[in-house]
Protein backbone atom coordinates (compact mmCIF):
# COMPACT_ATOMS: atom_id res chain seq x y z
CA UNK A 1 0.00 0.00 0.00
CA UNK A 2 1.82 3.09 -0.67
CA UNK A 3 0.13 6.35 0.41
CA UNK A 4 2.05 9.80 0.60
CA UNK A 5 1.17 10.95 4.14
CA UNK A 6 0.73 7.46 6.54
CA UNK A 7 3.49 4.78 6.05
CA UNK A 8 2.42 1.30 8.07
CA UNK A 9 4.65 -1.63 9.63
CA UNK A 10 3.59 -4.67 10.09
CA UNK A 11 5.59 -7.18 12.44
CA UNK A 12 3.70 -10.34 14.57
CA UNK A 13 0.02 -9.86 13.62
CA UNK A 14 0.72 -5.86 15.06
CA UNK A 15 0.41 -2.58 12.62
CA UNK A 16 1.87 0.30 13.45
CA UNK A 17 0.31 3.43 11.03
CA UNK A 18 2.32 6.35 11.30
CA UNK A 19 1.12 9.94 10.25
CA UNK A 20 4.59 11.07 8.21
CA UNK A 21 3.65 14.95 6.91
CA UNK A 22 6.45 15.62 9.56
CA UNK A 23 7.44 19.35 8.09
CA UNK A 24 3.74 20.24 8.93
CA UNK A 25 3.71 18.53 12.38
CA UNK A 26 1.71 15.77 10.77
CA UNK A 27 -1.12 18.31 10.50
CA UNK A 28 -4.29 16.80 9.08
CA UNK A 29 -5.36 17.87 5.03
CA UNK A 30 -7.48 15.93 3.15
CA UNK A 31 -4.91 14.02 1.68
CA UNK A 32 -3.42 12.70 5.34
CA UNK A 33 -6.99 12.31 6.20
CA UNK A 34 -7.71 10.05 2.97
CA UNK A 35 -4.59 8.31 3.21
CA UNK A 36 -5.54 7.49 7.15
CA UNK A 37 -8.99 6.00 5.99
CA UNK A 38 -7.47 4.05 3.01
CA UNK A 39 -4.80 2.58 5.46
CA UNK A 40 -7.71 2.04 8.12
CA UNK A 41 -9.90 -0.12 5.81
CA UNK A 42 -7.14 -2.26 4.80
CA UNK A 43 -6.06 -2.88 8.52
CA UNK A 44 -10.09 -3.63 9.11
CA UNK A 45 -9.83 -6.35 5.88
CA UNK A 46 -6.23 -7.96 6.95
CA UNK A 47 -6.99 -10.81 8.64
CA UNK A 48 -3.13 -11.10 10.20
CA UNK A 49 -3.47 -8.14 12.14
CA UNK A 50 -4.84 -8.11 15.85
CA UNK A 51 -3.95 -4.97 17.49
CA UNK A 52 -3.21 -1.47 15.56
CA UNK A 53 -0.99 1.35 16.92
CA UNK A 54 -1.06 4.76 15.90
CA UNK A 55 1.67 7.14 16.45
CA UNK A 56 3.47 10.34 14.46
CA UNK A 57 6.46 9.93 12.51
CA UNK A 58 9.65 12.64 14.03
CA UNK A 59 9.89 13.33 17.50
CA UNK A 60 8.10 16.28 18.10
CA UNK A 61 3.85 15.78 16.83
CA UNK A 62 1.63 12.88 16.91
CA UNK A 63 -0.52 15.31 14.83
CA UNK A 64 -0.72 19.29 15.63
CA UNK A 65 -4.28 18.95 14.29
CA UNK A 66 -6.41 19.52 11.25
CA UNK A 67 -4.26 21.71 8.63
CA UNK A 68 -4.72 25.21 9.63
CA UNK A 69 -3.15 26.55 6.16
CA UNK A 70 -6.25 24.69 3.77
CA UNK A 71 -8.92 25.61 6.64
CA UNK A 72 -7.93 28.92 6.06
CA UNK A 73 -9.96 30.16 2.94
CA UNK A 74 -12.82 27.37 3.40
CA UNK A 75 -16.23 28.71 3.10
CA UNK A 76 -18.71 27.59 6.10
CA UNK A 77 -20.38 24.54 3.70
CA UNK A 78 -16.28 23.72 2.77
CA UNK A 79 -15.85 23.53 6.63
CA UNK A 80 -19.32 21.57 7.51
CA UNK A 81 -18.11 18.97 4.32
CA UNK A 82 -14.21 18.94 5.84
CA UNK A 83 -15.66 18.36 9.25
CA UNK A 84 -18.07 15.41 8.42
CA UNK A 85 -15.00 13.95 6.08
CA UNK A 86 -12.75 14.16 9.41
CA UNK A 87 -15.60 12.18 11.74
CA UNK A 88 -15.79 9.66 9.00
CA UNK A 89 -12.41 8.79 8.79
CA UNK A 90 -12.16 9.12 13.00
CA UNK A 91 -15.40 6.96 13.43
CA UNK A 92 -13.32 4.38 11.09
CA UNK A 93 -10.77 4.62 13.60
CA UNK A 94 -13.20 4.19 16.37
CA UNK A 95 -14.93 1.02 14.77
CA UNK A 96 -11.64 -0.24 13.81
CA UNK A 97 -12.98 -4.71 14.66
CA UNK A 98 -9.56 -4.33 16.45
CA UNK A 99 -8.04 -2.88 19.60
CA UNK A 100 -6.31 0.46 18.57
CA UNK A 101 -3.94 2.25 20.98
CA UNK A 102 -2.47 5.85 20.03
CA UNK A 103 1.12 6.26 21.03
CA UNK A 104 1.40 9.74 21.10
CA UNK A 105 5.04 10.92 20.88
CA UNK A 106 4.90 14.81 20.73
CA UNK A 107 1.80 17.28 20.17
CA UNK A 108 -1.43 16.09 19.87
CA UNK A 109 -3.20 19.11 19.50
CA UNK A 110 -7.42 20.09 17.90
CA UNK A 111 -7.72 17.20 15.28
CA UNK A 112 -4.33 15.44 16.31
CA UNK A 113 -6.11 15.16 20.26
CA UNK A 114 -9.33 13.99 18.24
CA UNK A 115 -7.55 11.37 16.73
CA UNK A 116 -6.14 9.83 19.52
CA UNK A 117 -9.41 9.88 21.88
CA UNK A 118 -10.66 7.81 18.75
CA UNK A 119 -8.16 5.14 19.70
CA UNK A 120 -9.18 2.00 22.38
CA UNK A 121 -6.29 3.58 24.58
CA UNK A 122 -3.39 6.34 24.77
CA UNK A 123 -0.12 5.70 26.66
CA UNK A 124 2.10 9.05 25.88
CA UNK A 125 5.26 9.99 26.08
CA UNK A 126 6.65 12.43 28.78
CA UNK A 127 6.94 15.32 26.33
CA UNK A 128 3.49 14.92 24.71
CA UNK A 129 1.33 17.58 25.57
CA UNK A 130 -2.32 17.50 24.67
CA UNK A 131 -5.28 20.29 24.12
CA UNK A 132 -8.04 21.03 21.66
CA UNK A 133 -7.03 25.02 20.80
CA UNK A 134 -9.76 25.57 18.20
CA UNK A 135 -11.16 28.60 20.29
CA UNK A 136 -7.92 30.22 20.04
CA UNK A 137 -8.48 30.61 16.33
CA UNK A 138 -12.29 31.38 16.78
CA UNK A 139 -13.60 27.91 16.22
CA UNK A 140 -14.04 25.14 17.82
CA UNK A 141 -12.96 21.34 17.76
CA UNK A 142 -14.87 19.62 14.88
CA UNK A 143 -13.15 16.23 14.31
CA UNK A 144 -15.26 14.53 17.46
CA UNK A 145 -13.65 16.13 20.56
CA UNK A 146 -16.99 18.12 21.57
CA UNK A 147 -18.03 14.54 22.07
CA UNK A 148 -14.97 12.11 22.48
CA UNK A 149 -13.40 14.23 25.10
CA UNK A 150 -16.04 14.74 27.77
CA UNK A 151 -17.40 10.82 27.25
CA UNK A 152 -13.78 9.70 28.50
CA UNK A 153 -13.13 12.81 30.79
CA UNK A 154 -16.25 14.10 32.08
CA UNK A 155 -18.23 17.49 30.91
CA UNK A 156 -17.03 19.87 33.25
CA UNK A 157 -12.58 19.06 33.10
CA UNK A 158 -13.57 18.39 28.99
CA UNK A 159 -15.32 22.34 28.70
CA UNK A 160 -12.35 23.51 30.93
CA UNK A 161 -9.75 22.03 28.13
CA UNK A 162 -12.27 23.14 25.33
CA UNK A 163 -13.04 26.55 26.80
CA UNK A 164 -9.53 28.12 27.58
CA UNK A 165 -8.37 25.57 24.80
CA UNK A 166 -4.81 25.55 26.89
CA UNK A 167 -2.22 22.89 26.21
CA UNK A 168 -1.48 20.04 28.85
CA UNK A 169 1.13 17.84 29.55
CA UNK A 170 1.86 13.81 29.25
CA UNK A 171 1.44 13.47 33.86
CA UNK A 172 -1.76 16.31 33.64
CA UNK A 173 -3.34 13.93 30.80
CA UNK A 174 -2.96 10.85 32.79
CA UNK A 175 -4.29 12.78 36.14
CA UNK A 176 -7.54 13.28 34.62
CA UNK A 177 -8.05 10.01 32.66
CA UNK A 178 -7.28 11.00 29.26
CA UNK A 179 -4.03 9.01 28.76
CA UNK A 180 -3.48 5.47 30.29
CA UNK A 181 0.32 5.58 31.04
CA UNK A 182 2.85 7.87 30.52
CA UNK A 183 6.55 6.43 29.17
CA UNK A 184 10.23 8.27 28.74
CA UNK A 185 9.74 8.94 24.92
CA UNK A 186 13.14 6.44 24.23
CA UNK A 187 10.60 3.37 25.23
CA UNK A 188 7.26 4.46 23.86
CA UNK A 189 6.97 2.38 20.97
CA UNK A 190 8.26 -0.04 22.71
CA UNK A 191 5.69 -0.24 25.91
CA UNK A 192 2.92 0.46 23.42
CA UNK A 193 3.94 -3.05 21.47
CA UNK A 194 4.47 -4.64 25.18
CA UNK A 195 0.69 -3.55 25.55
CA UNK A 196 -0.49 -4.96 21.76
CA UNK A 197 1.23 -8.64 22.21
CA UNK A 198 -0.63 -8.63 25.79
CA UNK A 199 -3.93 -8.23 23.66
CA UNK A 200 -2.68 -10.55 21.19
CA UNK A 201 -2.40 -13.52 23.11
CA UNK A 202 -5.96 -13.74 24.55
CA UNK A 203 -8.44 -14.97 22.06
CA UNK A 204 -8.98 -12.38 19.18
CA UNK A 205 -12.89 -13.07 18.38
CA UNK A 206 -13.69 -11.83 22.07
CA UNK A 207 -11.66 -9.16 21.81
CA UNK A 208 -13.54 -8.14 18.55
CA UNK A 209 -16.62 -8.68 20.56
CA UNK A 210 -15.82 -7.07 23.38
CA UNK A 211 -14.92 -3.97 21.90
CA UNK A 212 -17.94 -3.46 19.99
CA UNK A 213 -20.33 -4.29 23.24
CA UNK A 214 -18.46 -1.87 25.21
CA UNK A 215 -18.30 0.79 22.32
CA UNK A 216 -22.27 0.25 21.58
CA UNK A 217 -22.25 0.71 25.24
CA UNK A 218 -21.14 3.79 25.64
CA UNK A 219 -23.71 5.14 23.20
CA UNK A 220 -27.10 3.76 24.53
CA UNK A 221 -28.58 2.97 27.77
CA UNK A 222 -27.47 -0.07 30.61
CA UNK A 223 -30.39 -1.90 29.63
CA UNK A 224 -29.85 -1.96 26.03
CA UNK A 225 -25.50 -2.05 26.53
CA UNK A 226 -26.20 -4.92 28.54
CA UNK A 227 -28.52 -6.86 26.14
CA UNK A 228 -25.88 -6.44 23.40
CA UNK A 229 -23.45 -7.70 26.23
CA UNK A 230 -25.33 -10.82 26.47
CA UNK A 231 -25.43 -11.32 22.62
CA UNK A 232 -21.99 -10.56 21.93
CA UNK A 233 -20.82 -13.45 24.89
CA UNK A 234 -23.29 -15.87 23.14
CA UNK A 235 -21.52 -15.27 19.76
CA UNK A 236 -18.12 -15.70 21.72
CA UNK A 237 -19.41 -18.79 22.88
CA UNK A 238 -19.55 -20.50 19.29
CA UNK A 239 -16.06 -20.12 18.50
CA UNK A 240 -13.08 -22.35 18.26
CA UNK A 241 -11.14 -20.09 20.66
CA UNK A 242 -14.27 -20.72 23.74
CA UNK A 243 -13.87 -24.53 23.46
CA UNK A 244 -9.73 -24.31 23.57
CA UNK A 245 -9.82 -21.12 26.34
CA UNK A 246 -11.82 -23.16 28.22
CA UNK A 247 -10.49 -26.49 28.08
CA UNK A 248 -6.93 -25.45 28.85
CA UNK A 249 -7.71 -23.86 32.29
CA UNK A 250 -9.26 -27.33 32.87
CA UNK A 251 -6.36 -28.97 31.46
CA UNK A 252 -3.75 -26.26 33.09
CA UNK A 253 -2.32 -25.53 30.12
CA UNK A 254 -1.56 -22.50 27.96
CA UNK A 255 -4.39 -22.15 25.34
CA UNK A 256 -3.42 -21.82 21.71
CA UNK A 257 -6.02 -19.71 20.28
CA UNK A 258 -6.84 -20.07 16.05
CA UNK A 259 -8.84 -16.69 16.35
CA UNK A 260 -11.97 -18.43 15.47
N1 LIG B 1 -1.84 23.14 10.28
C1 LIG B 1 -0.97 23.44 9.31
N2 LIG B 1 0.35 23.60 9.53
C2 LIG B 1 0.79 23.42 10.79
C3 LIG B 1 -0.07 23.09 11.86
C4 LIG B 1 -1.46 22.95 11.55
N3 LIG B 1 -2.33 22.59 12.50
N4 LIG B 1 0.67 23.01 12.99
C5 LIG B 1 1.93 23.27 12.63
N5 LIG B 1 2.03 23.51 11.32
C6 LIG B 1 3.21 23.84 10.52
C7 LIG B 1 3.63 25.28 10.78
O1 LIG B 1 2.87 26.18 9.99
C8 LIG B 1 5.08 25.22 10.39
O2 LIG B 1 5.17 25.23 8.98
P1 LIG B 1 6.20 26.24 8.23
O3 LIG B 1 7.55 25.73 8.66
O4 LIG B 1 5.89 26.04 6.79
O5 LIG B 1 5.89 27.61 8.77
C9 LIG B 1 5.52 23.83 10.84
O6 LIG B 1 4.32 23.07 10.98
C10 LIG B 1 6.22 23.84 12.18
O7 LIG B 1 5.37 24.47 13.12
P2 LIG B 1 5.82 25.70 14.04
O8 LIG B 1 6.90 26.48 13.38
O9 LIG B 1 4.59 26.46 14.45
O10 LIG B 1 6.44 24.92 15.30
P3 LIG B 1 6.54 25.45 16.80
O11 LIG B 1 7.44 24.48 17.51
O12 LIG B 1 6.90 26.89 16.85
O13 LIG B 1 5.06 25.31 17.41
C11 LIG B 1 2.94 24.23 17.78
C12 LIG B 1 4.45 24.06 17.54
C13 LIG B 1 2.72 24.85 19.15
C14 LIG B 1 2.31 22.84 17.73
C15 LIG B 1 2.35 25.15 16.69
O14 LIG B 1 2.75 24.66 15.41
C16 LIG B 1 0.86 25.25 16.70
O15 LIG B 1 0.30 25.93 17.55
N6 LIG B 1 0.18 24.57 15.73
C17 LIG B 1 -1.24 24.67 15.57
C18 LIG B 1 -1.99 23.92 16.64
C19 LIG B 1 -3.47 24.09 16.48
O16 LIG B 1 -4.01 25.18 16.63
N7 LIG B 1 -4.17 22.98 16.19
C20 LIG B 1 -5.61 23.00 15.99
C21 LIG B 1 -5.90 23.12 14.55
S1 LIG B 1 -7.64 23.40 14.25
C22 LIG B 1 -8.34 21.85 14.32
O17 LIG B 1 -7.71 20.86 14.56
C23 LIG B 1 -9.84 21.84 14.04
C24 LIG B 1 -10.51 20.52 14.26
O18 LIG B 1 -10.90 20.16 15.35
C25 LIG B 1 -10.79 19.68 13.14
Amino acid sequence: MELNNVVVEKENNLAVLFINRPKALNALNSETLSDIGTAARALTEDDDVGVVIITGMGEKAFVAGADIKEMKDMSPLEARRFMIFGQSVFNEISNLPKPTIAAVNGFALGGGCELALSCDMIIASENAKFGLPEVTLGIHPGFGGTQRLPRLIGAAKAKELIFTGQMIDASEASKIGLVNKVVPYENLLDVAKALAHKILKNGQVAIRLVKSAINAGLDTTLEKGLAYEAETQGLAFSTEDKSEGLSAFMEKRKPNFKGR
